[in-house]
């Protein structure tokens, strides 16, 4: 049985196998691509705290992958876009079909399995460039002709998931408090369709306990206003987790809403898949926008726009990003300071412009001699 949805990232309805029921509230987060060093320190903090134990060995629930030749596992987003077909938008409306319209024969929906081997190279295509340089081009322009960018991936929270749809036992929920998505270990018996439907190659299967696992948003934090363990290691601080509201109901001071709706700044990956995803991309601003968009949809050169134009509330914003443990729920900018707030109480002031404070050579009290030759 399917129902039809409203996918508002999609701008139309949707087939899905369940009646749209949202949850209270939705978990979201937003990375910004362009502050990210490829350094792997959410990968390990989501390693060493999820996925450090037998069989476990393959797994990154958190991965980051060099765009456009890294991919974990093997070809994940090519395989599936090819297999979708041509993916065209009508403005803002999504004119294709979503991966829960174009199912084989007797499957719930789109996807592909990999095989084991494609996930033994999560770090493949490290830092390797694409290039369409031709005599006589010059760097000194953005999007650069030569580029290639850092891709931060961990599960989706999908509104609508491909791996709960594809679970013939019902063992996937989402959870109606904060829209986690969870594997039920209990009742999962390692059929495997969830590795399959899920587009972005996110629900893993577990070959000790002989069941799949994925992504728990680090519920525990979650549960006691903290964020998650990949956004409070992000060295870069390129992330932000916090709560995101429908288009309709979207709050000004609300930083993923903002962010989101609001400024419009942040993009979903690969929207056309049709799961409404919840991690939300500042675009790379260097890289080939052909390419970006079907990437993150057709809001790519506004997003690319908003983010250079400087708008003070957007920079104290992202200045916020990583600036604490806690999730940040409402935000304001003002007199040259970005505030984060958590039920009312400030729980967080950091300045919008970062003071450049330049040493003297010879420090006259101590008497010692700063310099930067080592
Ligand atoms: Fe499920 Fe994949 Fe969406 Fe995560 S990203 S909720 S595993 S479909
Ligand atoms: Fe791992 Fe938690 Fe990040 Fe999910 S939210 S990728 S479980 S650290
Ligand atoms: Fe990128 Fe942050 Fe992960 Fe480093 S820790 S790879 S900067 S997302
Ligand atoms: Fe269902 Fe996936 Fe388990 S399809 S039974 S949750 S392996």
């Amino acid at each position: 049985m399917s129902h039809k949805v409203y996918n508002w990232q999609l701008k139309k309805e949707i087939i899905y196998k369940h009646e749209e029921s949202r949850p209270e509230k939705q978990i979201a987060w937003v990375f910004d691509t362009n502050k990210c060093i490829a350094c792997q320190t959410c990968t390990m903090a989501c390693k060493t705290t999820w996925t450090c134990g037998k069989g476990e060995e393959y797994m990154f629930w958190n991965n980051v992958e060099t765009k456009p030749y890294g991919f974990y596992p093997l070809a994940w987003d090519v395989k599936l876009l090819e297999k979708l077909g041509k993916q065209e938008w009508d403005g803002e409306k999504y004119a294709g079909v979503t991966i829960f319209g174009a199912g084989e024969e007797g499957e719930e929906l789109l996807g592909h399995t990999p095989e084991d081997r494609d996930w033994a190279h999560p770090n493949i295509g490290e830092d390797e460039v694409i290039s369409q340089i031709e005599d006589g081009d010059y760097f000194n322009q953005l999007p650069h002709l030569s580029w290639m960018f850092y891709l931060a991936r961990i599960c989706n929270h999908c509104t609508y998931p491909g791996c709960l749809a594809a679970c013939p036992r019902n063992a996937i929920y989402k959870r109606k408090e904060d829209g986690i998505v969870l594997i039920d270990q209990e009742r999962c018996r390692g059929y495997r369709k969830c590795v399959k439907g899920c587009p972005y190659k996110k629900a893993m299967f577990h070959p000790i306990t002989g069941r799949s696992v994925k992504c728990i948003a680090c519920y525990p934090a979650v549960e006691n206003g903290l964020q998650t363990r990949c956004v409070e290691n992000c060295i870069g601080k390129i992330r932000i987790v916090s709560w995101l509201n429908t288009p309709d109901k979207a709050i000004e001071d609300s930083p993923i809403d903002y962010l989101v709706h609001i400024k419009k700044v942040a993009l979903p990956l690969y929207p056309q898949f049709g799961t409404e995803p919840n991690v939300y991309y500042i675009p790379p601003i260097h890289v080939d926008v052909k390419y970006l968009k079907q990437m993150f949809g057709p809001g790519v050169e506004n997003a690319i726009k908003v983010y250079r134009s400087g708008d003070e509330a957007l920079v104290g914003l992202v200045k916020l990003f990583g600036s604490t443990d806690k999730i940040i729920e409402r935000f304001k900018v003002e007199d040259g300071y970005a505030i984060g707030f958590s039920k009312g109480e400030e729980i967080i002031r950091v300045p919008v412009k970062e003071p450049v404070i330049i040493r003297k050579f010879h420090d006259e009290k101590l008497d010692v001699y700063r310099h930067s030759v080592t």
